[in-house]
């Protein structure tokens, strides 16, 4: 299997990239989405947020190859071709992913800065990005929140639209990004 997107099929290194992102994320929101079930001040809740926030902060080191990767390959032809404004949806949607990929992490890393607090990144700390303020923090944490939740939409919508294309348009959307046998 070749490692670059052709014209036919999306390469291993996309379809990599694809797949794990998708565990990643899972990672990510189950962290958020458990801990409510430690008590709080406990160890076990502290470190379901430090988990949050390291593997959050992997998605934005991920995006930035795979946008990279994606910028720099050819997009396979699906078969037979969709319309033409769908054509269109399905990059606005895939511009909104990248988005929500990138400002999610990015507005976590932000909130953290904001209210001074150390940010964790697999032993090592990272800089603040902004100098502290209470103020912003709210703010920042909203948005944060806000288009995290947006995100559960985007990838469900982006899943159903695959599985439209699979089981009822019969095209090869599905097949160009599955691991091949
Ligand atoms: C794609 C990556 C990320 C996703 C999908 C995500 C998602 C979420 C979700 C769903 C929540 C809980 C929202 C709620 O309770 O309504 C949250 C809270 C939070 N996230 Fe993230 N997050 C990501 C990355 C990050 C990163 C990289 C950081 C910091 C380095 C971060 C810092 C925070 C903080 C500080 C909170 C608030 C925690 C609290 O209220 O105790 N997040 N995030
Ligand atoms: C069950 C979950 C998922 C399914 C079934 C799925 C399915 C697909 C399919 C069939 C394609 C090819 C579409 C095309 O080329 O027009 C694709 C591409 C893409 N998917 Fe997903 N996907 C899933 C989860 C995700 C998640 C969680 C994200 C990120 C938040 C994501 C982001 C993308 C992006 C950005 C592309 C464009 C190709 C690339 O740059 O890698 N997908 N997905």
């Amino acid at each position: 299997m070749q490692w670059r997107n052709n014209t036919q099929r999306y390469g291993a290194l996309s379809i990599a990239l694809h797949w794990g992102m998708l565990l990643l994320l899972a990672a990510v929101y189950a962290c958020m989405e458990l801990k409510g079930i430690f008590p709080r001040g406990s160890d076990a809740r502290e470190a379901m947020k430090t988990w949050h926030f390291m593997l959050g902060l992997s998605v934005l080191a991920l995006v930035l190859l795979r946008l990279a990767l994606f910028i720099s390959s050819p997009v396979p032809r699906i078969v037979p071709e969709p319309p033409r404004l769908q054509t269109w949806v399905a990059m606005l949607m895939k511009i909104a992913l990248y988005a929500f990929m990138l400002l999610t992490p990015l507005a976590g890393w932000l909130v953290l800065s904001a209210k001074g607090s150390a940010i964790p990144f697999f032993g090592l700390q990272l800089p603040a990005l902004m100098a502290e303020n209470a103020d912003a923090a709210d703010w920042i944490k909203e948005i944060h929140e806000t288009v995290a939740t947006a995100g559960y939409f985007l990838i469900g919508a982006h899943a159903l639209a695959a599985l439209y294309h699979h089981y009822l348009v019969r095209d090869n959307t599905l097949q160009r990004i599955l691991p091949q046998r």
